[in-house]
């Protein structure tokens, strides 16, 4: 089975995690597009999404998905049900490195303001520490340096993600070679440097349940 495949098959389980009648948020990427085409089957039996870029927005609109902002879903309901999203690296905590779409922040928010976080990934994506995949942070243009300094001392190289600018008009700094013990520390402490809007470590908003794409099924870790 291709990755992709497994993709496809973990999107599709994630549809049994959607509940009826109430505003889901949905994540940005390869596997979240599989999961918006697949909700587009069942859309009549949701009161809409509330998409983590603007990518996600348009997708969700193609299908016909009705899309709020999060601002306005939230006049509605006190807590969207369900965020469902992929990632880049998961570890036996369920804590996450996301970002690599550049979407992190928004995806944070959606994250934060929904009752239980879907992950959905192929495999690949299992890791014992995580790090292996850089760790994007999103910066405020001003504090580039500033930021890059800091995650030199942590041992990490810093990288300009070029040509790339955020939704919400920011830079991403992508840092290779972190090798991430502990992953809510690292978090609160990138977060607590100026300039930095979030950093791809999902901790504080780890997934609740992962769906793992695997050649022989999807496995649930709970
Ligand atoms: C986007 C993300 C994605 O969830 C992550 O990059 C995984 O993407 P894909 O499903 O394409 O492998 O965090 O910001």
């Amino acid at each position: 089975m291709t990755q992709d495949e497994m993709k496809q098959k973990v999107a599709e389980a994630a549809l049994s995690y959607v509940v009826e009648d109430s505003i889901v948020g949905v994540g940005t990427g390869s596997t979240a597009n599989m999961f918006i085409d697949a909700l587009a089957t069942m859309k009549d039996r949701i009161k809409g999404a509330v998409a983590s870029s603007e990518a996600t927005a348009e997708r969700l609109a193609g299908h016909g998905i009705p899309v709020l902002d999060l601002n306005e879903a939230l006049t509605r309901v006190d807590s969207l049900s369900v965020y469902i999203d992929g990632a880049d690296e998961f570890d036996a905590g369920k804590n996450l490195i996301k970002g690599g779409g550049g979407a992190l922040t928004r995806e944070k928010i959606v994250a934060a303001a929904s009752d239980s976080f879907v992950c959905i990934v192929d495999e690949t994506k299992r890791v014992d520490a995580l790090g292996l995949f850089p760790l994007p942070i999103e910066v405020i243009p001003m504090a580039e340096e500033l930021v890059a300094s800091v995650a030199e001392k942590l041992g990490g190289e810093p990288k300009l993600r070029e040509g790339f600018t955020t939704d919400n008009g920011n830079i991403i700094l992508d840092v290779y070679g972190l090798t991430i013990t502990d992953a809510r520390g690292l978090e609160d402490h990138l977060n607590s440097v100026p300039g930095v809007v979030t950093n791809g470590i999902f901790s504080h908003q780890g997934a609740d349940v992962v769906l793992m794409g695997t050649p022989d099924g999807v496995e649930t870790i709970r």
